[in-house]
């Protein structure tokens, strides 16, 4: 276990809906006293109230140098032995036409809140030689997307990242495991302004079950769990993969083509199992 079999005080960011509400609820189930951290303070005390552990609500900003400081300071005067980065957000969108700021929060939260807090957090895990770190990254990091350009580049960043640290600090018993959940039910695609009408219904993970997969593979040692898809369904990949067969060689080795070949072969599209058994995704 990288907890040591402790229950270490856990502190969640975006803890006020969605995955990172889960993620709450999870830890308290589990034994885990609490701090919550998000923008909307109410949702953050309702949720204290509905815990069975001791719950610090620490309402921030995380996209201002205000708030990140504030978070910073409390993990610094705090024995949080388990960090939750999970905070996000994104835009939906062409780069060109998307207002600065959002683009701004889509890096200040995604990207420098997660690295500055978790950068505030190591030394105490590391001199204990326990404790960790769970990162939230998205199927969104693996390539490329026009229209969440900042977004997918932002969970590239959390992929690299959080394994780089990992395998910084393994042999210090300090565990780090990234959590790639596709589609959520949660607030995030209203709120990013990202249609997902196309979305099949045997598609949707429940945030319950991201945030128990999550810490089970945390509690494990597990690097990494990659959890329900993000495929597309556009083309039957059955017919995309005999297309491609048919194309003449120097076409296939074209750049667009090749990028094409490595979709068509990710293992999800192949009907492959990409998360845990019986995980439900209802
Ligand atoms: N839902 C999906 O399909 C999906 C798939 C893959 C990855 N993810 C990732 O999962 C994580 C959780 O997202 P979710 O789906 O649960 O979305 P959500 O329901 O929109 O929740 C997002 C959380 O982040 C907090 N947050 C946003 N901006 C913030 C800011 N400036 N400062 C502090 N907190 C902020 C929100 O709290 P306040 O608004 O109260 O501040 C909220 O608690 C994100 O990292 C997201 O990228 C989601």
């Amino acid at each position: 276990m990288a907890d040591g079999g402790l229950r270490p005080l856990a502190l969640v960011t975006g803890a006020s809906a969605g995955i990172g509400e889960a993620f709450a609820r999870e830890l308290a189930a589990r034994g885990h006293d609490l701090i919550v951290v998000a923008r909307r303070r109410e949702r953050l005390e309702a949720l204290a109230a509905d815990l069975p552990t001791a719950v610090r609500v620490v309402p921030a900003d995380l996209s201002t140098e205000e708030g990140l400081a504030d978070v910073e300071r409390v993990i610094e005067e705090s024995p949080v032995g388990l960090l939750v980065n999970n905070a996000g957000l994104g835009v939906y969108g062409p780069v060109s036409g998307q207002d600065l700021g959002a683009l701004a929060a889509t890096v200040a939260v995604n990207v420098e809140a997660p690295v500055r807090l978790t950068r505030a957090a190591l030394p105490r895990m590391v001199d204990a030689g326990a404790g960790g770190v769970i990162a939230v990254s998205s199927p969104a990091g693996q390539r490329p997307k026009p229209r969440l350009a900042a977004y997918a580049a932002s969970k590239a960043f959390i992929d690299l990242f959080f394994e780089a640290l990992r395998q910084e600090v393994a042999a210090r018993g300090v565990g780090v495991t990234i959590v790639s959940p596709g589609y959520t039910r949660t607030e995030w695609h209203c709120r990013a302004g990202q249609d997902v009408s196309a979305v099949r219904p045997e598609e949707w993970l429940q945030p319950a079950a991201v945030a128990r997969a999550a810490l089970d593979a945390w509690a494990e040692g597990r690097p990494r769990v990659d959890l329900g898809t993000h495929a597309p369904r556009a083309l039957p990949m059955r017919v995309a993969r005999s297309a491609y067969l048919r194309l003449p060689p120097r076409v296939r080795d074209t750049a667009g083509v090749q990028h094409l070949r490595e979709l068509v072969n990710r293992p999800e599209r192949r009907g492959e199992p990409v998360g845990p058994r019986g995980l439900d995704v209802r």
